[in-house]
């Protein structure tokens, strides 16, 4: 009888430390340790709280958690790093941290790290396609209000979240960094039983963000017309051509800055381009790359004679620019887009034309993206009026809401003050801090779509660090030095 009392009082006291606040939990005292083995054999160790469910409504259980690691040491003042695995718009696991990745890493350096689970355009239920868009956003959204909700019970600190995501994550993340406490998401989640908290974060970190979705067939085709793919495809040409005509209203209409704050427009962006194409060679080349000859960038002894300088203005991945210290005395002063855009198409083959909204265009499938405006009976959708009008058909009013909803631009530089934490209201943030990476080879999206996310952040008075990576493809979570580096420079 004594030892069944014993037991009850503990059980008692352990649950009595478990928190409960508008039907979501925590429980301090549920983690684990667990240690991982970095590439160099260091051990970190750690304690675990796995499987959080972040909504009280929860419609998928495989993925409507989060896992929250916490290094020895941290406290409730470490800035997190929340690491989304989304990929190719599916659902995505949480999962554990990994030696590789910026996880690992970021549990070395002493974050607080959180990867939570989303649904994605493949999750489904009773047959039910529960995660199309904006699903898998709201998740990410209603993961960051439940980290708010147990800031004070939970170690790390939920004003200091630095997202970090890849491709269609690093979409994500761009969406997540630009649309906090926007009130056009609220009913949704609170629909779905998020915390009622607000959901916006310090800063963002993009990796080869496939993003502005309703825009990247036309910039796809503006960029990649000219290659020898395009013009060889009999079908396709026709197509390339009328989206790419739709190319200078869609830039002119952004009214972008360069980073010194001159008007980009469809004619000098090309220009623009080629000075962030030269600013990548020549942050490499600074760095010990040998570029060759052939991929068509010119060469000097001298500094930029009469060359576009290769200034940055405000963009804090500028620095290593102002002062180059050239190997073997060379400077990148020049390249042949064309001829560079032709080495990148035969690096991988181009996607077709249309690159995103393929569904019924001269006999094309259904696109990923296709599948993320689709519907719950599992269907897929065009998204742009241009494929919709190719079959002949107007877009729906949901499509339409949901596409503007999962684009980061629509919400960059709409209001004054919007960058920053605005504690007093919970209303629109901006992330202050921005890291946007692109491969200088990746194909996947047009070098605009990051180049011109970077840009409106810039303009709307976010600190933004944009560069197009050298000799990098899709990918992700490389160049961790550097990513960690400017980590602590914002903190
Ligand atoms: C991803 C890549 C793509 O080319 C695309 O269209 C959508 C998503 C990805 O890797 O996440």
């Amino acid at each position: 009888m004594k030892k069944i009392i014993i037991a009850t009082v503990i059980a008692f006291t352990l649950c009595a430390c478990g928190h409960s606040k508008q039907g979501l939990t925590f429980n301090p005292n549920d983690g684990e340790e667990a240690e991982l083995t970095m590439p160099d054999g260091e051990v970190v160790r750690y304690t675990a709280y796995e499987h959080l469910y972040y909504v009280r409504n929860v419609e998928d259980t495989a993925y409507q958690y989060l896992n929250v690691y916490v290094p020895e040491g941290a406290t409730r003042t470490t800035p997190i790093l929340l690491r989304t695995y989304i990929g190719g718009y599916m659902s995505a696991k949480a999962r554990r941290p990994q030696a590789g990745d910026a996880t690992g890493r970021a549990l070395k350096e002493g974050y607080v790290v959180v990867i939570p689970g989303s649904r994605g355009r493949d999750a489904m239920q009773d047959n039910v396609y529960i995660g199309r868009a904006p699903k898998g956003l709201l998740d990410l959204k209603a993961a960051i209000r439940y980290l708010r909700l147990f800031d004070r019970e939970m170690p790390g600190n939920a004003e200091r979240i630095i997202i970090d995501g890849t491709s269609a994550g690093g979409a994500m993340s761009a969406l997540v960094g630009a649309t906090g406490n926007h009130p056009a998401y609220d009913e949704m989640l609170s629909d779905m039983g998020a915390a009622k908290e607000s959901d916006d974060v310090y800063a963002a970190v993009c990796f080869c963000p496939i993003t502005d979705l309703e825009h990247a067939d036309i910039v796809y085709e503006w960029l990649y017309n000219g290659t020898p793919s395009r013009q060889r495809s009999a079908q396709q040409l026709p197509i390339s051509n009328q989206l790419k005509e739709q190319f200078p209203n869609y830039i002119n209409d952004l009214k972008l800055k360069d980073w010194d704050g001159n008007e980009v427009t469809a004619d000098n962006y090309m220009d623009l381009l080629r000075r962030e194409l030269i600013r990548s060679a020549q942050t490499a080349k600074n760095a010990g790359a040998d570029i060759s000859d052939t991929l068509g960038f010119a060469f000097s002894q001298e500094t930029m004679g009469g060359m576009p300088p290769i200034n940055g203005g405000k963009n804090t991945a500028l620095p290593m620019m102002q002062a180059p210290q050239p190997q073997r005395g060379e400077y990148v002063i020049g390249l042949d887009m064309q001829r560079y855009l032709n080495y990148v198409a035969s690096t991988q083959p181009l996607k077709t034309a249309p690159a995103f909204d393929t569904k019924g265009v001269v006999g094309q499938h259904a696109s990923a993206e296709n599948e993320l405006f689709g519907g719950t009976d599992g269907s897929s959708m065009n998204f742009t009026v241009y494929s919709a009008y190719k079959n002949g058909k107007d877009l729906p009013k949901e499509v339409v809401d949901n596409v503007y909803l999962m684009n980061p631009m629509n919400f960059i530089g709409i209001e004054e003050n919007e960058v920053g934490k605005n504690k007093k209201e919970n209303k629109h943030a901006v992330a202050q801090h921005w890291y946007i990476r692109h491969g200088a080879r990746d194909r996947d999206t047009g070098f605009p779509i990051p180049l011109n996310l970077a840009l409106k952040l810039n303009e709307a008075g976010c600190d933004v660090n944009f560069l197009f990576a050298w000799n990098r493809g899709h990918s992700g979570d490389y160049a961790l030095d550097e990513l960690f580096g400017w980590m602590k420079s914002i903190l």
